[in-house]
């Protein structure tokens, strides 16, 4: 459970985040430094970076200092299964990387990490954590990172170790086995599924080509038909991914704790990058809380986390019911300029979460900063329309003008409509 992040001299803005402990949400533009918050987040809970652990990933390289010449700073703290913990990283320049504190690190709990491009890490504290005082002499075991083909083919140590079949085999083996597993994974599917007309059910196994000797998992089709998971659309194959992970990792952890015979965690941060990708509207309306829901269930957690990053307006309407800003909290990265010649700054605010209740009004909000709703070149016109209106002496042939305009680009329901035929009507420049 993260408490809190400072950041001096890295990324594209200094500064101070106290995490809420159930859901943060981030938004910002492109480029402002939303995935990079989501790998320091990560490095913080499990003190490596996630390229650094997997070399076939594109992205969550080492952060660089952004002066190289001044300090730079990563102080942060979590809540750990036994207390909360907190450090002051700098960075080190003749190792190009942080400074780690000495001693047996907290023990933050479970940590997901999902990125945007469909990569995967997890650091569970039964098989990435110490187990006995004499191997703390060692490096510690790294956590699972995986490349989004992995994900879906397994994950193999340099040295040839298998540390996860991967979800083709997985979920055909589960699936086999008929136990714990598969009615998790059949669960979680049916969570994270839209809508009950539109559940996502698994079929028959099937094999794919006759050079592949897998058993292939199928999804069952409103329109009747079992596809194949490889062949599934980006956005089925984005949920399913999200579900065998989640439902692996929970597996995996709940059978090394029965080898040691101790009770699962009760903490679980789950880091989550552009959560709607590939999602169409109905499943964006409800990830997030099904989410949160799915994860509590599955993993009888009493605490999880979730830090996800969104673009989309309809992540930021769906929350509304749930919103609590005791546990909640929404984050907004800006691209500050006072002035026209100034260079920017980015800016990081927590911001009061206000509902609006509609999508198009979350689209103008100070989430998306958007002029409005509508098209480009029907917000321009939208903008010298309004100028016009407020104009003590209206100039008829310019308002005729705008007219013609304003028919070609807004829609025949549009609300504009309504003052500007008033105005229109009134003044005579409309019959
Ligand atoms: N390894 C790194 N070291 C230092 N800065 C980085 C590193 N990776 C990304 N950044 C910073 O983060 C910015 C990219 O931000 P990113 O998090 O990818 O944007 P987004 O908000 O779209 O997710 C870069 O322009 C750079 O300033
Ligand atoms: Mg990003």
């Amino acid at each position: 459970m993260l408490k809190h992040l400072q950041l001096t001299n890295i990324g594209p803005a200094d500064t101070k985040l106290d995490f809420a402990d159930r859901l943060n949400l981030i938004t910002g533009d492109n480029g402002l430094g939303k995935s990079f918050l989501l790998d320091i987040a990560w490095w913080a809970m499990t003190r490596k970076w996630p390229g650094e652990l997997n070399s076939r990933l594109t992205s969550g390289r080492v952060a660089l200092p952004t002066d190289k010449k001044k300090k730079a700073e990563i102080d942060f703290s979590f809540t750990g299964v036994v207390k909360t913990k907190k450090h002051v990283s700098t960075f080190e320049p003749r190792l190009q990387n942080w400074s780690i504190p000495p001693g047996r690190p907290a023990n933050p709990g479970l940590v997901f990490y999902a990125m945007a491009d469909g990569s995967f890490a997890v650091w569970d504290p039964a098989r990435n954590y110490w187990r006995t005082k004499a191997e703390e002499a060692l490096d510690r075991p790294p956590a699972y990172v995986f490349s989004p083909k992995e994900v879906w083919d397994g994950l193999q140590r340099d040295d040839g170790t298998w540390l996860c079949n991967g979800l083709i085999r997985d979920w055909a083996g589960w699936q086999k086995e008929k136990g714990r597993a598969f009615e998790s994974l059949a669960a979680v599917l049916a969570a994270l599924s839209p809508s009950t007309a539109e559940i996502l059910l698994p079929g028959a196994l099937t094999r794919i080509s006759l050079n592949d000797v897998r058993d292939m998992p199928t999804l069952k089709m409103p329109y009747g038909q079992e596809v194949a998971v490889v062949h599934a659309s980006s956005g089925m194959r984005r949920v399913i991914s999200l579900a065998y992970f989640l439902v692996w990792c929970w597996e995996e952890h709940l059978k090394a704790k029965e080898l040691m015979g101790e009770e699962p965690e009760s903490k679980t941060t789950f880091l989550i990058d552009e959560v709607e990708s590939h999602l169409h509207p109905r499943w964006q309306r409800t990830v997030i809380p099904t989410l949160l829901q799915v994860m509590s269930q599955l993993t009888a957690s009493a605490q999880v986390q979730l830090i996800a990053v969104t673009h989309s307006p309809l992540v930021m309407a769906s929350v509304e019911p749930m919103f609590d800003e005791q546990h909640d909290a929404w984050w907004d990265l800006d691209l500050l300029r006072p002035h026209e010649n100034d260079v920017a700054t980015v800016a990081f605010s927590r911001r009061p979460f206000v509902r609006l209740g509609d999508v198009s009004r979350w689209l103008v909000s100070e989430a998306f900063d958007l002029g409005s709703a509508r098209s480009l070149e029907a917000e321009k016109v939208l903008q010298q329309a309004a100028l016009i209106l407020s104009e003590k002496e209206i100039d008829h042939a310019k308002a005729t003008t705008l007219d013609a305009s304003l028919r070609k680009l807004l829609g025949d329901t549009d609300p504009f409509w309504i003052r500007w035929r008033y105005v229109g009507e009134k003044q005579g420049w409309l019959q």
